[in-house]
């Protein structure tokens, strides 16, 4: 029997920090290591091109999350790994896609119109700003689904959106020609909740309070020193509710641990104490994949040919995908 097939993709639009692992790229790398599917995991190159206009940064945050779902033990023979920008054979479907697509589609994409609110809000015209790739992100999106016969689209909530899209394309598409394309569904990841940035907010790039995965051991300590704590004073009881330092201190530790913090909390630890505690069971948890992180970091040239190999993979799968939609608008001949 054919295997289910598996596909995501992570925009590399900054350095990779705890919540993209926690939240993406450790879900992505469980899921790889599962027999019974084929996965499919990809860098959105060409979509963070939306947002990220420096060749430096471009280049940058590419090798960024690829050396950083290596080094977390995505292992590229298992499955097919590549980056987007490799495998023209997408954005040949995406045109022929678009040609099927309806605009008031894209109108109601939630990032567009997101971004169409803020513009009146300010007064401004409803398209300042508005390039058309951001307009055509979830063409490009289905495309990279639809363009692998993809079963299964592993998404945080803020994606579920996009994979309908796609199947709302791909039956168009079928209305029109017969089952050529294949309908995905969508999969709500597990949720690992919230991780929490220095401030307590949301760990996000766009708040600026994120702790880099790989950033060196030094840094690393420093920052979680900078997290957000209250004035209860050293010797004082402190509560485990809401404390971002707690929660943190659970994601990385056993329940043993966990429980042994919470008990010091109660006894009453300095928030010193508490912090070089964290920091002990996050670097003991991220020291080695960190090696092999900058050592592929020094070398991107590895890299390469590891993409290279996967994106010659899933040429291989996406032509025969797009032969069959060639033969269906009657490319070629009828
Ligand atoms: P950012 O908010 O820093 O721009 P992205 O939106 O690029 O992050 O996040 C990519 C993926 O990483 C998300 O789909 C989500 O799965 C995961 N993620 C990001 N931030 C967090 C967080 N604070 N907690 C849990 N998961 C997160
Ligand atoms: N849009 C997704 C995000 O911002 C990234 C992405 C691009 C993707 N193409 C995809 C995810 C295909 C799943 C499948 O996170």
């Amino acid at each position: 029997m054919a295997k289910n097939i598996v596909l995501t993709g992570i925009k590399p639009t900054g350095d990779p920090h705890l919540g993209n692992y926690l939240g993406a790229i450790a879900p992505a790398v469980e899921l790889s290591q599962s027999p019974d599917r084929d996965s499919y995991f990809f860098i959105a190159d060409y979509h963070a091109l939306t947002s990220i206009h420096s060749a430096k940064d471009f280049a940058h945050y590419s090798y960024q999350v690829a050396a950083t779902w290596l080094a977390s033990g995505l292992d590229p023979e298992k499955c097919v790994f590549y980056r987007q920008s490799d495998v023209p054979e997408i954005f040949e479907l995406s045109w022929i896609l678009s040609c099927f697509t309806q605009k008031g589609l894209m109108n109601r994409a939630h990032a567009y119109k997101a971004r169409v609110a803020e513009n009146e809000q300010k007064k401004e015209d409803p398209d300042h700003g508005i390039d058309m790739g951001l307009y055509c992100y979830p063409v490009l999106m289905a495309a990279d689904i639809l363009a692998f016969d993809t079963d299964i689209v592993p998404v945080g909530a803020d994606q579920v959106q996009h994979v309908e899209m796609t199947r709302d394309i791909a039956n168009r598409f079928n209305h029109r020609f017969g089952q050529v394309l294949k309908l995905p569904e969508y999969q709500l990841k597990e949720d690992v909740g919230v991780i929490e940035g220095l401030d307590g907010r949301k760990m996000s790039k766009s708040y600026q309070n994120t702790i880099p995965v790989f950033c060196p051991q030094k840094r690393l300590k420093k920052l979680i020193n900078k997290i957000k704590t209250d004035s209860t004073p050293p010797e004082e009881p402190k509560s485990t509710e809401g404390s971002t330092l707690y929660n943190l201190y659970k994601i990385f530790a056993t329940a043993e641990q966990t429980e042994n913090y919470a008990r010091q909390f109660q006894e009453g630890i300095s928030w010193g104490e508490a912090k070089a505690q964290l920091f002990e069971v996050v670097n003991a948890r991220l020291a080695e994949p960190r090696e092999k992180y900058d050592e592929m970091m020094a070398n991107p040239e590895v890299i390469d040919v590891v993409l290279k190999e996967g994106a010659r993979r899933a040429r291989e799968k996406a032509q025969v995908v797009l032969a069959r939609v060639h033969k269906a608008i009657g490319k070629g001949g009828v």
